[in-house]
């Protein structure tokens, strides 16, 4: 915040800090542990006495104490970005990216290699979560069988479900948030991340498509059942993905002109843009 308000986050440093010592007690995975740990030490570095403070201060020290320390020379608290790492990706190339990609459902038999996956995983975990709490796992299906089982249960792959070489199954968890008016977060964080997925797959030659999750009971009791979900895992959609088959056509998706999609304040809409096909590199 700027400027800084000191002290800050009296109404839930007390529930914050006694979740940081049972994240540690349970084990928590050791990097949301020292992100937690940087931060906490931090507030409680800067933040002058106060009645609600103080007894916390001791809980910190001796959590932090209790957790493996490693050398990290850069605390996980905020930070000035640096200019000279701001990636050269230009407006065009991200706009040629978006154009080439398009929903594949045609796919070569060839097995994809689990360590591009894991890649295109790694570029999703980057995408925006409401409170930073990305409450979502992408369960990858790549066992020929397993791939023919479930492929079977959303409506919307006859046709094609039977050539799709892997699936990944994203699940969103309930869990990560407390109050039933956030509920639809989970459906919005994983679909963010599910887009920086499926750009990551395309961009190491990987075609996807995503496919639609039904909300209809009867499938849902089989998805948890197969995926052995939990009570609060909900699936957000799946996506089918392979090397194209460079003899499989996909469908030229027309999209809404800008002047149809977006509106600047109450101004009247603009003219409409060149026709789709003047611009669709494909025509
Ligand atoms: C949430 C979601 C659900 C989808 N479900 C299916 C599906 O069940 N079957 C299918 O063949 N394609 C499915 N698609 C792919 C869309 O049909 C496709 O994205 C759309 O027609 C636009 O084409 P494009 O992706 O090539 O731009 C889905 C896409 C999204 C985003």
């Amino acid at each position: 915040m700027r400027p800084r308000r000191l002290p800050f986050g009296l109404d839930y440093i007390k529930e914050t800090v006694l979740a940081y010592s049972r994240a540690a007690n349970a084990g928590a995975e050791i990097n949301e542990l020292l992100w937690a740990r940087d931060v906490l030490e931090e507030y409680m570095s800067i933040t002058p006495q106060h009645a609600i403070i103080d007894p916390l201060r001791e809980v910190v020290s001796q959590t932090t104490a209790s957790i493996l320390h490693t050398a990290d020379p850069h605390p996980r608290t905020p930070y000035l970005r640096s200019r000279s790492e701001q990636p050269t990706v230009s407006y065009e190339q991200l706009l040629k990216l978006a154009e080439y990609r398009r929903s594949v459902r045609w796919f070569m038999p060839d097995a994809v290699p689990r360590h591009l996956i894991d890649k295109a995983i790694e570029v999703a975990a980057y995408s925006p979560s409401a409170c930073n709490r990305q409450p979502f796992e992408f369960r990858v299906f790549d066992n020929p069988d397993l791939v023919s089982k479930i492929i079977k249960l959303p409506m919307g792959t006859s046709g094609f479900g039977h050539q799709v070489p892997a699936l990944a199954v994203v699940i969103g968890k309930q869990r990560n948030y407390f109050s039933e008016r956030d509920r639809h977060l989970i459906y919005i964080d994983g679909s963010l991340a599910i887009m920086s997925f499926v750009y990551a797959l395309e961009v190491q030659g990987l075609g996807s498509c995503c496919i639609n999750w039904p909300d209809i009971e009867d499938r849902e009791q089989k998805m948890q059942k197969l995926l052995d979900l939990q009570p609060d895992e909900r699936p957000i959609m799946l996506v089918a993905l392979g090397y194209p088959d460079a003899e499989g056509m996909v469908a030229n998706s027309t999209k809404k002109s800008l002047s149809i999609m977006r509106r600047y304040n109450f101004e009247e809409p603009s003219p409409p843009a060149p026709a789709q096909s003047e611009r669709n590199p494909a025509q």
